[in-house]
């Protein structure tokens, strides 16, 4: 069985060594110091990033949910480590749009997530739980898109953006797509109907910054 080693040792950690154990994975949780390690849970063996050169011949996940912590532990070992996309069994792709996502890196995409067509997935971005990606959407790297939240048709979504659990992104149209700026943070339950400048806080129905 192939080893895989999850950086992280939270729950979110946890919830993509499940991932990797479904797609018959050997997983294990990568701490980045003994403190970390001390309140990781006890399900995986949990293994010290020092001692990450006794692991060759594995691969990895990224399960942290923080966009700039991923891009910081991605940049620290470009070129050295390998991040595969894990994908769960339930989640539903519509044509050709798997294949679009594989030629990817460190995509995490958790079950029940749907997908349409003509979607332009970036690397090491997450999906959690049940979210759902209309056509014709962007979607950059180091994104996190929460449980729950709906992204319409028409949407780009720019790099290190966090969609909260339960958001609503309206459509853009073929002319001009409905755009979230870089680094934003959508709250959770928000509804946006246009577009979002980059680095800030929305919340609210309809979406307001407040940051
Ligand atoms: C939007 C968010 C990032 C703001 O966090 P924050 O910067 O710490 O902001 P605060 O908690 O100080 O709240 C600031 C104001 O926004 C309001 N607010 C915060 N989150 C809100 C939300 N989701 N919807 C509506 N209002 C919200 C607060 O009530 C507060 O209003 P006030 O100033 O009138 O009292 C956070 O509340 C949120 O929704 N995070 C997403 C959680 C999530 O989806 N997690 C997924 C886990 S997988």
């Amino acid at each position: 069985m192939k080893k895989l080693g999850v950086f992280g040792t939270s729950g979110f950690a946890r919830e993509i060594a499940d991932i990797a154990d479904e797609l018959g994975y050997e997983p294990f949780l990568i701490a980045k110091d003994e403190t970390e390690a001390a309140i990781g849970s006890s399900m995986w063996p949990i293994v010290l990033e020092s001692d990450l050169e006794q692991a060759e011949g594995t691969v990895y996940a990224l399960g942290i949910g923080e966009n700039n912590i991923r891009a910081k532990v991605v940049n620290r070992y470009s070129g050295k480590l390998s991040f595969v996309n894990l994908i769960h069994p339930s989640a539903s792709f519509g044509k050709h749009q798997l294949e679009q996502i594989q030629a990817q890196e460190g995509v995490i995409i958790c079950a029940g997530v749907r997908f349409t067509n003509n979607i332009d997935v970036g690397s090491y971005s997450i999906f959690n739980l049940n979210a759902t990606i209309g056509h014709d959407v962007i979607i950059e790297d180091f994104v996190n898109i929460a449980p729950g939240a709906h992204i319409s048709g028409n949407v780009l979504i720019e790099r290190e953006c966090w969609v909260g659990t339960g958001a609503v992104i309206n459509q853009g149209s073929n002319e001009k797509k409905l755009m979230i700026g870089a680094g934003t943070t959508i709250g959770s339950g928000a509804v946006v109907i246009k577009d979002c400048e980059e680095q800030a806080v929305y919340v609210g129905a309809p979406a307001r910054r407040i940051k």
